[in-house]
């Protein structure tokens, strides 16, 4: 099998649970203290061997190439300046990775914006996706966790986490099959269920690994009532055609896309500095 090099990040999101921020900035760029979340999934995708960086943006998403843009001219005063902590900063991108931009056109969904990396991953080949609010701190790299057992089958993965029930309606819920370790085979899932009729508690992460043939079934899903194409829809269907497996994430998930997930991201990687560690302390102290 191909090695897998290439990850698809979706970023034409509206992000309108951080309105007004995110009418000019795009939520994927929203920082972790300094870095934006946009930054650390990338981080995350070439650690596991990535290659080429597929954004699937919307028109308003230049910010996110510009995050990417070297600065020549401000990285030869910092290192003129002897201030080569500022320049690591300023690289946010190794030299050889690739990136490509693809308009998403209109915002239909994650299964749409998926459909629109088509063209750039080849029959044979498997290909990451990377949902960059999900923000993810774990000692072992999730996502290459994920190449690594797609790799042994070919078959499509997905990471998944146990969610509490007033929580699983915002996700894609697995029906499990027999867990052996972090590992499970999948036998069916299903878009943002009812707490009541969620076929398991574990919630499906933005992180996938998906053949190329998920595009013929992405290209053939229906809209859902919100005039979405869910990419759970079309994993529903790559069941029945290659299998779905599910590995369990270790380490701590912190979902961004709600204003409560983002704050204990920031205070969570706060904690960690020793300083900020010490002020967040004396003020809570305070509260
Ligand atoms: C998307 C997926 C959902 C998944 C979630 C993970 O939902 O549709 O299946 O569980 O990402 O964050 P969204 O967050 O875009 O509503």
């Amino acid at each position: 099998m191909k090695k897998i090099t290439k990850a698809v990040f979706p970023v034409g999101g509206m992000g309108t649970r951080f309105l007004p921020a995110t009418k000019s900035i795009p939520k994927e760029l929203l920082p972790i203290i300094d870095k934006p979340l946009i930054q650390y999934a990338v981080e995350e995708a070439i650690e596991a061997g990535i290659e080429t960086l597929i954004f699937i943006t919307s028109a308003s998403k230049h910010a996110i190439s510009d995050h990417f843009d070297p600065m020549p001219d401000l990285r030869a005063k910092f290192l003129r300046q002897n201030k080569q902590d500022l320049v690591n900063k300023l690289d946010t991108l190794p030299i050889e990775v690739k990136r490509v931009f693809v308009p998403q056109g209109q915002p239909l969904g994650l299964g749409h914006a998926v459909l629109q990396a088509e063209p750039m991953v080849e029959e044979d080949e498997m290909f990451a996706v990377i949902l960059a609010d999900d923000f993810i701190q774990a000692d072992k790299n999730p996502l290459r966790r994920l190449i690594e057992v797609a790799q042994t089958n070919g078959r499509a993965t997905i990471s998944v986490e146990s969610v509490e029930p007033d929580r699983i309606s915002s996700y894609g819920v697995i029906a499990p099959d027999e867990w052996q370790g972090d590992f499970v085979g999948v036998n069916d899932i299903v878009e943002k269920p009812d707490a009541a009729s969620a076929p398991s508690r574990f919630g499906v992460i933005g992180r996938y690994v998906l053949p190329q043939s998920v595009f013929s079934i992405l290209a053939q899903t229906q809209m859902d009532h919100n005039q979405e194409i869910q990419l759970t829809d079309a994993l529903k269907e790559l069941i029945k055609v290659n299998g779905l497996q599910a590995v369990k994430l270790t380490g701590e998930r912190f979902d961004c896309g709600s204003q409560e997930g983002f704050v204990l991201a920031n205070l969570h990687v706060a904690m960690q500095d020793e300083k900020l560690n010490l002020q967040i302390r004396s003020y809570l102290s305070n509260c």
